[in-house]
């Protein structure tokens, strides 16, 4: 039995779990900083690792607490080391090394994005756990600051398929929510306003790309950019804080409900095709959803009704950041024996390691 101690502060979430054997969530605490930055319209990098310092030690504590933990029970401290924001990595990162180095234990460093693909591993507490999946997977990693394809043949085998040349899904939600003068995070946001849309209402591009299995969202969110680019709408903007409403009357012009609904519509129709083909051509046995941005429930479904394999997706709680995604992840790294070393330092633009044992 092993138990790993997981801390996640890339971003906005202060997050620690402890999960047992890569598969069992122990403990799972995230202090979200959501109401902080929503005051901007989108995280101010300063605040979260300022606001990471405050948080993090009680929620190691409650973490700790919430299962009756102590010190000997735990086999490893495991941290994200990247993609993320400098400041707020530096803070998670420091904090775990100090732990592992006064308690004795080994250092797991973590890549982000291979933790959201461990989500497909865990359950929420309570619930049971999922036969585990069988590989080659096709993963579809959606978060706020990301969206790639790749293909996984084993723990910590992934040959990167395609990714994006430009914004992020997650990123697309959060700025075409803002231009609709709906609050932060975006992704919910839209996903609550779409439902009274019509997603045929207004014919937004798609970019293919051709054969590739890249993404591009900026066309999309410059498409929506010009459909709210109407005068009486700007000056009802002009001088407001980003996240403030618009007036009723403008969001009413603005038809905000079917603008959402089609957005989200020609977000999921690129996603859903692009994974379907990816897992043809890689005839791979099942999909996995991961990231912030695979909570989306039209993206949920349309996943399901659309490819030709099982498709996994977790509970939403465990898509957006958590912790246990890191401890789960860290556990397949600790069994092959791949510790980190005291000269561990952050990778803010760290990319999805790939490996020469991916088919
Ligand atoms: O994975 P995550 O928590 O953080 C990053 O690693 O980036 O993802 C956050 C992103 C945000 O852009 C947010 O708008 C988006 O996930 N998101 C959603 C939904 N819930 C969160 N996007 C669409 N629909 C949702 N329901
Ligand atoms: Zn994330």
């Amino acid at each position: 039995m092993t138990r790993i101690l997981g801390i996640e502060t890339s971003c906005d979430e202060t997050a620690v779990a402890v999960v047992q054997d890569g598969r069992l969530i122990l403990s799972d605490v995230v202090a979200s900083q959501i109401d902080l930055h929503r005051q901007y319209g989108g995280v101010f990098p300063e605040m979260a690792s300022r606001q990471h310092i405050v948080t993090i030690v009680p929620a190691i504590r409650q973490a700790m607490e919430q299962f009756g933990l102590t010190w000997p029970d735990i086999d490893a401290v495991a941290t994200t080391y990247g993609p993320g924001l400098p400041g707020s990595l530096l803070v998670g990162l420091n904090v775990a090394k100090g732990l592992a180095w006064s308690q004795e234990l080994p250092l797991v460093a973590v890549n982000h994005l291979e933790a959201h693909i461990h989500a497909n591993w865990l359950a929420l507490p309570g619930q049971p756990l999922p036969q585990a999946p069988g590989f080659p997977v096709v993963c579809l990693v959606v978060s706020g600051g990301h969206t790639l394809l790749a293909l996984m043949s084993d723990h910590g085998a992934y040959r990167v398929l395609g990714q994006t040349l430009d914004d992020a899904a997650g990123e697309a939600f959060d700025k075409v929510a803002r231009l609709l003068g709906l609050s932060y995070p975006g992704g919910p946001a839209i996903q609550e306003a779409a439902k009274n849309g019509d997603p045929t209402a207004f014919q937004l591009p798609r970019a293919w790309l051709g054969d590739s299995l890249d993404f591009s969202f900026s066309g999309l969110k410059t498409a929506v950019l010009h459909l709210v680019e109407d005068s009486d709408v700007q000056a009802a903007r002009r001088g407001r804080k980003l996240a403030t409403p618009l007036p009723p009357a403008v969001m009413r012009r603005l038809a905000v409900p079917d603008l959402a609904a089609s957005f989200q519509e020609a977000v999921v129709d690129v996603l859903v095709e692009k994974t379907r083909r990816a897992a043809e051509q890689c005839r791979a046995v099942e999909v996995l959803l991961a990231g912030g941005v695979a909570a989306n429930e039209r993206l949920r479904t349309r996943m399901r009704q659309v490819l030709p394999v099982p498709v996994r997706i977790p509970a939403p709680a465990l898509c957006t950041d958590n912790a246990a995604i890191v401890a789960s992840a860290a556990y397949w790294r600790f069994q092959r024996g791949d510790l980190a070393g005291w000269g561990l330092d952050i990778e803010p633009n760290a990319r999805l390691p790939e490996v020469a044992r991916a088919a």
